[in-house]
């Protein structure tokens, strides 16, 4: 077979590569070496192939555009299984199948399934390469969209080689096929996937197969299927903790930087809050907000204390809503060598098409051409009557991390960052205030168990539909929920844990308005925030029902014009809402089942008897 030379002596991955391309029957073999010239190449390709436009270069230096298969656009959680040897170690919040039976279908599927394409061996680390905490992964793909988009999201390429090849640590196989192999001189789509789909984990040996999606997370493998799904497994055997986090470090006037983490559920603004600019009125006085990372948080306890690196390199971010107004930071990191997928163009100038998404600007262009290909005009209206959208809700941007203005010094520390304090938070319309704190931690692993929120189109699914997502890890715990609980409790042995908040940036008034403005104005609930996980005497609360909450008097309101009497409206207990709330958060812990740990059903119960 035609194949450039292998980049590692790793006997173990050889004899997989050779496997695998007997199995799957590719045309040629790739190993991926990283270099710019490599990615020029494979670039090149997927312009020649139709998958990417490359953009107006003088607009977007070093940008390209890709448009999806209309059927796959987000995560498929109903086609997400964890094949753990025992049914019961998956939980009832996973898909489960027998491992053995889960490999002989997908054995079967993949078999020829690399037909007439390119079969690309690509070395990635998760973390820094070579650092004591990041961990390696090969994900072996017939996508080149991948292997240029995971180029941006880790760090990829003859580097990560050399370190497999020192065999120190096991590299995590990751098996990915779009699953539309070419027969002899037939034309490709611009899109290659199929419309069945399996994203399979099997625990116990780390190891991933995924079959027929090119998008996101469903195929970029390093990042929810390795970096949370296979290393919550890893993290629980270990003492550590992978979460759906973002990582930032506040600063106060003196310099000093306080780092905090945050779970909100997909597309529920951990790139936003991650990236936040403060209002001037705190700007002035020298807070500033450093990124760390705005997805993944990989977290360990080091003498006594908490310490969290970003596993990533890049940034796969939802681009509607982004603008210079809500992200700033955001917009400088997409403005070069960025991927966008599914949004829509501008009309070609004659020097190439440039982007747009809605919220970028607060009108739309005149013209369009829609995440579909469809000519586009803010008046088109689909089949059904009503306006429609000219790029998809979970069209994104790939973008290099260190590409962000606020890019924080020590996002590249190996030994990670210092964690003061873990926030949670979903869209909830309504019941939960702006912000309130736990009392210990172990309510604070009760507040993120029973988190709720507003379903959102990162996955497949009934868009607006409030589920339980506990610590905003729902689709992403790679195990049975219950023993995740009790994981999280246990941390409480490895390391003192750090103040636990929630936070709702999304409670919507009579009219379905939001009633807070949030983004940048969410620095001022963050100040306090802070001040109380350092325990300064300075941050005031009132205790609640719930926890500990700020008075109108406790945030720091420079600059706003907020009224306090919708500030108190927002940070109300509505004794009613809640009883609703705690049956509910019951429906829940009925599924978790046996392994719930008694810690959360007697906070829970003592969250009941408080409220009357
Ligand atoms: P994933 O990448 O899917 O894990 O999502 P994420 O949590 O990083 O979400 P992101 O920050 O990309 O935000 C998703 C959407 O929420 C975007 O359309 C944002 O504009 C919007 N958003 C973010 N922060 C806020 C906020 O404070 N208030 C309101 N109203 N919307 C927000
Ligand atoms: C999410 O859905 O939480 C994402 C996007 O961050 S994806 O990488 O597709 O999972
Ligand atoms: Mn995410």
């Amino acid at each position: 077979m035609n194949t450039n030379t292998p980049l590692s002596t790793n006997p173990k991955l050889l004899q997989w590569v050779q496997d695998v391309a007997a199995l799957t029957k590719p045309d040629a073999i790739h190993w991926v070496d990283g270099s710019e010239a490599e990615n020029e190449a494979l670039c090149a390709k997927l312009v020649a192939s139709g998958t990417f436009i490359k953009l107006n270069q003088k607009l977007w230096p070093g940008c390209y555009y890709a448009r999806s298969d209309a059927g796959d656009v987000a995560r498929v959680e109903e086609r997400t299984f964890i094949c753990s040897k025992s049914k019961d170690d998956a939980g009832p919040t996973n898909n489960w199948e027998d491992p053995v039976k889960m490999k002989a279908t997908l054995t079967g599927l993949f078999d020829g399934s690399m037909r007439g394409r390119t079969m690309y061996v690509l070395a990635y680390s998760m973390g820094p390469i070579g650092s004591p905490i990041a961990a390696n992964g090969v994900e072996i793909t017939d996508s080149p969209y991948v292997v240029v988009n995971m180029r941006i999201m880790a760090r990829i390429g003859t580097a990560v080689f050399k370190e497999i090849d020192k065999a120190e640590k096991p590299f995590v196989p990751c098996l990915h096929s779009v699953g539309a192999p070419l027969a002899p001189g037939q034309k490709d789509v611009i899109w290659p996937c199929n419309k069945e789909k399996y994203i399979v984990h099997f625990p116990e040996t780390r190891e991933i197969w995924s079959f027929g999606s090119g998008y996101g997370g469903n195929a970029l493998l390093g990042k929810k299927c390795f970096a949370l799904r296979i290393a919550s497994n890893m993290a629980r055997d270990e003492g550590w903790m992978a979460e759906h986090m973002l990582i930032l470090g506040f600063e106060n006037p003196k310099g000093e930087r306080t780092y905090v983490t945050a779970a909100f559920p997909s597309a529920c603004g951990k790139t936003n809050f991650a990236m936040l600019i403060p209002p001037e009125g705190l700007t002035k006085q020298g807070y500033k907000v450093w990124t760390v990372g705005d997805d993944i948080a990989w977290i360990k306890p080091v003498n006594g204390e908490l310490r969290a690196i970003n596993p990533e390199a890049g940034f796969f971010g939802v681009a509607p809503g982004t603008s210079v107004k809500t992200n700033p930071n955001a917009m400088a990191s997409l403005a070069k060598n960025t991927i966008f997928t599914n949004v829509a163009l501008t009309p070609d100038t004659g020097e190439g098409h440039g982007v747009w998404w809605e919220g970028m600007t607060d009108e739309p262009p005149a013209e369009l051409i829609d995440w579909k290909g469809n000519k586009w005009t803010p008046s088109t209206v689909g089949a059904d009557g009503k306006p429609v959208k000219a790029a998809h809700p979970n069209s994104r941007f790939t973008a290099p991390a260190r590409q962000c203005p606020t890019i924080d010094k020590d996002w590249e520390n190996p030994a990670g960052v210092p964690i003061s304090a873990f926030i949670f938070g979903g869209r909830r319309p309504d019941t939960m205030p702006l912000v309130y704190q736990a009392k210990s931690w172990e309510q604070g692993v009760y507040i993120a168990a029973t988190m709720g929120s507003e379903m959102t189109a990162a996955a497949a699914g009934t868009v607006g539909k409030v589920r339980r997502d506990p610590m905003a890890m729902l689709p992403f715990i790679g195990y049975h929920v219950g023993d995740y609980f009790k994981h999280w409790l246990n941390m409480a042995k490895l390391a003192k844990m750090p103040a636990v908040f929630h936070v709702n940036w999304f409670r919507k008034d009579a009219n379905g308005k939001f009633m807070w403005p949030g983004f940048g104005e969410n620095a001022r609930v963050l100040k306090w925030i802070v001040a109380r996980a350092k325990g300064c005497p300075c941050a005031k609360a009132t205790e609640t029902a719930l926890g500990y909450e700020p008075a109108y008097e406790d945030l720091d309101w420079t600059g706003a014009d907020y009224p306090k009497a919708k500030f108190d409206e927002l940070q109300a207990v509505d004794v009613a809402k809640w009883k609703a709330e705690v049956e509910d958060q019951a429906i829940f812990f009925a599924k978790v089942g046996a392994k719930l740990p008694a810690e959360l059903t007697a906070q829970r119960d003592a969250l009941k008897a408080r409220l009357g």
